[in-house]
């Protein structure tokens, strides 16, 4: 079977390669390429949907907000960091086999915990999209109201990337930011300017932890000695965050495993500036696409 529904996760399997999503979050968990994991998740992680805490690794999805929620805005003074998307559950609304690949559609609605927190309406559905040589996930959000707010929401796929045996943070770079302004979330620099080529994810004690604006809609993630590549091909998505905590702070991350952030870089596909405004009846969709080159 090409799609197998349990209890708690989704399995999507094409061939060589497999996915798994977590109903907690629709946090994709697994993705195998060519016989090899894709992605890191800590083994400190509950996947389940009884525990209310997110993910640490795989493809978390943050909604309605990235970061830390904003204080100027009291609809967003309950939210915790990277919202409530990451850490609800979602239910699958649909799934597909066909010619082109496996898919599956989840989906999250307000819940009584949701409007405890957040008041305004929406409907998010996430496809997880499984094709022979890549994972295509999108995220689509609709403001479903008939009043005549608009849905404000900022928006990530957090995707921890499993560095190739023998590759550390150090020994990766990532293509296609040079001469973006950036966000320098270690240093608390605002608006940068990237001069690098090629960005070196490494920083003060390892730890690197940036926003790049208005990013390319194709980026390359590269491993030093290396021919193979990682490829980001991503669309609606304005931004792009490299994130890895490295040793000092990584080491303090309550839920990652020993030594985990030596094994991982994010190379995430967001939405942080400005805020989208739906407007009532409106749509708007972000699709992020992974393939690998040898
Ligand atoms: C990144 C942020 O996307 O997520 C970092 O840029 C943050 O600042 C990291 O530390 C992890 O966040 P969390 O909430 O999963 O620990």
């Amino acid at each position: 079977m090409p799609v197998n529904v349990s209890s708690e996760t989704v399995k999507l399997s094409l061939g060589a390669s497999s996915v798994e999503v977590a109903l907690k979050g629709a946090t994709v968990i697994s993705y195998v390429h060519d016989g090899r994991e894709r992605l890191f998740v800590s083994s400190k992680s509950d996947i389940r949907t009884s525990d209310s805490t997110a993910i640490r690794g795989g493809v978390p999805l943050c909604w309605p907000v990235f970061g830390p929620p904003p204080s100027d805005n009291e609809l967003f003074s309950k939210l915790k960091q990277h919202g409530f998307a990451r850490t609800s559950v979602w239910e699958v609304a649909d799934q597909q086999d066909s010619q082109e690949g496996v898919k599956v559609v989840f989906k999250l609605s307000p819940t009584e915990a949701i409007k405890s927190v957040f008041k305004l309406p929406f409907t998010l559905t996430y496809t997880v999209d499984l094709r022979p040589y890549t994972l295509v996930l999108t995220l689509h959000v609709e403001n479903p109201s008939s009043a005549v707010a608009a849905l404000p929401f900022q928006a990530a796929l957090h995707t921890y990337f499993r560095l190739p045996q023998g590759v550390r943070p150090p020994d990766v770079s990532v293509d296609g930011l040079e001469n973006l302004a950036y966000n320098d979330k270690v240093s608390g620099e605002q608006k940068v300017t990237e001069r690098r080529k090629e960005v070196v994810v490494d920083g003060p004690n390892g730890e690197i932890d940036r926003v790049y604006f208005r990013a390319p809609n194709e980026l390359v993630m590269r491993f030093k000695g290396q021919a193979e590549t990682v490829k980001v091909t991503k669309s609606g998505f304005a931004d792009a965050v490299v994130w890895n905590p490295g040793p000092k702070k990584g080491s303090t991350i309550a839920d990652m495993e020993e030594g985990g952030y030596d094994r991982y870089v994010c190379l995430e596909g967001c939405q942080v500036e400005p805020f989208v405004y739906l407007d009532p009846g409106k749509d708007w969709t972000g699709t992020y696409e992974v393939s690998f080159d040898q």
